[in-house]
């Protein structure tokens, strides 16, 4: 059966952070288990807002490539790479940048909104412009079915969407399509060819997109057919032309629900993280010392844990058993405040030590990272070789 093929990068920000492990991390560990997945580092995504300052971005690549693996992200299951050393991303962001309308990248929420966001750095070049194209570029050269992102991503994936639909429309043509779409139908087998064809009438005639989606997924469960003869049977099914490029989907990373250490979001700049593999004694001291319900002055104050960050801990960390202690006991006053913290340590500790084990690993040998990434760009580049084969030969740059 054909599998759908997941992809996701992360700019390099160096260590990480629990708002990261939840929010992003786990997700990846889950996906990784049930798809071929494909996970980078988005290094020319970082210069676009941060070009003036390139010496910090190899050091954050690594540091972010081990927490990676700490956190469980498993290179014999998951292809790693850094976006830099697959430059057939830039062939096919320079190939897209013909064909993308300029008013479609200005109209890409973040544009205006980080350039506001960001007024201390001056934002007006090309490359920021650029920045969902190149994004499109990233997904797109792998033929991703799922990409999965936070809710701030998700235009950048309708835009990858719409690009994709826009270059199947001017490259797509070949000479004999449907000849050749005719043939791949009889390979299908006369059963099948026959189910195909009544789901192309029903789409194309009335209109039916159950039929389309039952189409798609006839294909996908289809494992004798050639890339090439499977590409031109989507596009013949919904009518266009080959399909060149994959439409993605976007797979909705649910926000991270991990507060900082004062109840607000967990962020490098608001200073309120614990990191990834963070000492034992720095993470003990900064939950004892964490906010708790402004209220709760003396401790016989009975308390309100809605009121407070700690009582955030304990919904991702506790059982319901130690969360009932918590709510009885605040608000009765029967529990102080550093015993009710004391489970919420003994969780992240917990949480902590085997990536602090894995980590280590690969800190006592880095060839190890390095062989990692460099076996995972060579993966990544194949894949991306292959689209960009069809690419060009889709534009007229086939020079064979
Ligand atoms: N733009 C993403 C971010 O800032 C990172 C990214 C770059 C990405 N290319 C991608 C994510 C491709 C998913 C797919 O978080
Ligand atoms: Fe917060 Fe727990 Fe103190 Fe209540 S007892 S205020 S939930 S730390």
């Amino acid at each position: 059966m054909y599998q759908e093929r997941v992809l996701s990068g992360m700019r390099p920000t160096g260590r990480l952070h629990l708002g990261h492990y939840h929010g992003v991390l786990k997700n990846w560990v889950g996906l990784q288990a049930e798809f071929p997945c494909l996970f980078f580092v988005a290094d020319w995504h970082a210069l676009t807002t941060d070009y003036d300052e390139p010496g910090k971005i190899e050091n954050a690549a690594w540091d972010m490539i081990i927490d990676w693996l700490a956190a469980g992200v498993d290179p014999n299951r998951a292809t790693l790479f850094i976006q830099s050393r697959v430059p057939e991303h830039a062939e096919l962001f320079l190939l897209m940048s013909m064909m993308a309308p300029l008013g479609w990248l200005e109209r890409v929420p973040t544009y205006k909104d980080q350039q506001e966001k960001l007024s201390h750095k001056d934002l007006s070049t090309y490359g920021f412009l650029g920045y969902p194209l190149l994004q499109a570029a990233d997904i797109l050269i792998y033929r991703a079915d799922r990409v999965p992102v936070g809710e701030d991503q998700v235009p950048h994936i309708e835009f990858t969407r719409e690009v994709a639909r826009r270059f199947n429309h001017l490259y797509g043509r070949e000479p004999g399509f449907e000849e050749k779409a005719r043939e791949a139908i009889k390979k299908l087998g006369s059963k099948r060819a026959r189910l195909y064809e009544e789901l192309r009438t029903r789409f194309q005639q009335d209109g039916d997109h159950g039929a389309l989606e039952q189409g798609r997924a006839l294909l996908n469960d289809n494992q004798s057919l050639s890339m090439g003869d499977r590409e031109r049977l989507f596009g013949f099914l919904e009518g266009s032309s080959k399909m060149i490029l994959v439409e993605p989907g976007a797979l909705l990373t649910e926000a991270s629900r991990m507060p900082g250490l004062d109840g607000q979001k967990m962020s490098k700049s608001y200073n309120n993280t614990i990191s990834l593999r963070e000492d034992a004694d720095a993470i003990t001291k900064k939950i004892r010392t964490m906010q708790t319900d402004p209220q709760r002055v003396r401790r016989n104050d009975a308390g309100d844990p809605d009121k407070c960050p700690v009582w955030q801990f304990h919904v991702i960390y506790s059982d319901e058993g130690v969360r009932d202690w918590v709510q009885k006991g605040c608000r009765s006053a029967g529990i102080g405040c550093i015993e009710c913290k004391q489970p919420v340590i003994d969780a992240v500790l917990r949480e902590q030590e085997p990536m602090r084990e894995r980590a280590q690993t690969y800190l006592d040998d880095p060839t190890l990272v390095r062989d990692i990434i460099a076996d995972g760009c060579e993966k990544a580049r194949k894949l991306a070789q292959e689209t960009m084969r069809d690419v060009r030969e889709s534009m007229g740059l086939d020079y064979g």
